[in-house]
């Protein structure tokens, strides 16, 4: 599911905070680059690990720019990057090895995590760097002319990346959440008891804060396409994580997935071909039949039911809760 890739120089590398840097990404020849819609993201590509094939990491398109235009064909591409210790290394090529005037690839922009055109104020939640696809529809929303709020929460002040450009932005529809300043988390349920009915909501953050909203958004029987959501990082290992085996029925073929790589990286290191997109359980692209075992269903794509009933898994996520899978490919 590759889509047309493109050169890019780093016009500028900037340390936002100690976690976040962003990127200034120029055309070579200078000239406008392709335009984007609000949500959307590139896929840059990466090299974490001398001698292996690189990879691809997603980031959003950053605008700030409240005219409709801005976005449609760009000078320049800004992304932020927030670095992961204990991730797969690509925040860490992204900060350690990237700097103003590298050549970098890129895919062209796609937009998985778009607004809505029907009526309705618009909610925006960001935890941490998930706010970079979020000021984009709040700047969007500004051109329109249309009501939006930004909730932005993190663990410090000093961590929030964009201030002055989103105070710039939004002014009082501006909210800020600072962990230490406010002795504890960010109170989502008090955000939702200020949402009017009809208004829709757009989270992006970490897997907790995205689990929390879905469970009390649920909870509080609201329809599911009010709520919107990206996550902003890649699955990571969970406690109790471990290796399992997995057969493809078509070919016979038999791989160990460890407990540390997914059943579609395992795939694609042995030379398969399986479909996929996002890699974060959100698209449905990787949707594979099971013909045996039993599913450790991870993904936001299927219902509770179609989980319950075991037959499709997205591999790019789900795991196995038994030594085995057998899946129909
Ligand atoms: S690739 Fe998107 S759900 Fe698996």
């Amino acid at each position: 599911m590759s889509l047309p890739t493109l050169q890019v120089r780093v016009a500028e590398a900037l340390e936002l905070n100690p976690l976040i840097r962003s990127f200034r990404l120029v055309a070579l020849d200078g000239a406008p680059l392709p335009g984007f819609s609000a949500g959307a993201h590139i896929r840059v590509q990466v090299d974490p690990v001398a001698g292996a094939a690189p990879d691809w990491r997603h980031y959003s398109l950053i605008n700030f720019a409240p005219e409709g235009s801005a976005t449609e064909a760009p000078a320049e591409y800004l992304i932020a990057v927030r670095k992961e210790e204990t991730g797969r290394g690509g925040s860490r090529f992204m900060h350690e090895r990237v700097k103003q005037g590298d050549l970098l690839t890129i895919e062209l922009p796609k937009n998985d995590f778009p607004l809505h055109t029907g009526p309705g104020g618009t909610v925006l939640l960001a935890g941490g760097i998930g706010v970079t696809p979020l000021a984009s529809m709040a700047a969007r929303r500004r051109a329109e002319g249309l009501p939006v709020k930004l909730h932005y929460a993190g663990r410090s002040r000093e961590l929030l990346a964009f201030l002055p450009q989103l105070q710039a932005l939004l002014g009082d529809d501006l909210h800020l959440h600072a962990d230490v300043e406010h002795g504890g988390p960010f109170e989502i349920d008090l955000m939702l008891d200020r949402i009017p009915a009809g208004d829709r909501l757009y989270v992006c953050g970490p897997k907790p804060m995205l689990d929390a909203v879905l469970a009390r958004t649920q909870a509080r029987g609201w329809a599911h396409d009010r709520v919107h959501f990206e996550l902003f990082t890649t699955p990571v290992v969970e406690e109790g994580d471990h290796a399992f085996e997995v057969e493809l029925a078509q070919s016979g073929q038999r791989f160990t997935v460890p407990a540390d790589q997914s059943i579609l990286d395992c795939l694609i290191e042995h030379g398969c071909d399986p479909l996929y997109d996002c890699k974060r359980g959100e698209c449905g692209v990787c949707e594979t039949a099971v013909i045996e075992g039993e599913i450790d269903h991870r993904d936001y794509v299927l219902t509770a039911r179609e989980k319950s009933l075991g037959q499709v898994m997205q591999i790019c996520i789900s795991r196995a809760k038994g030594p085995r899978l057998v899946l129909d490919i």
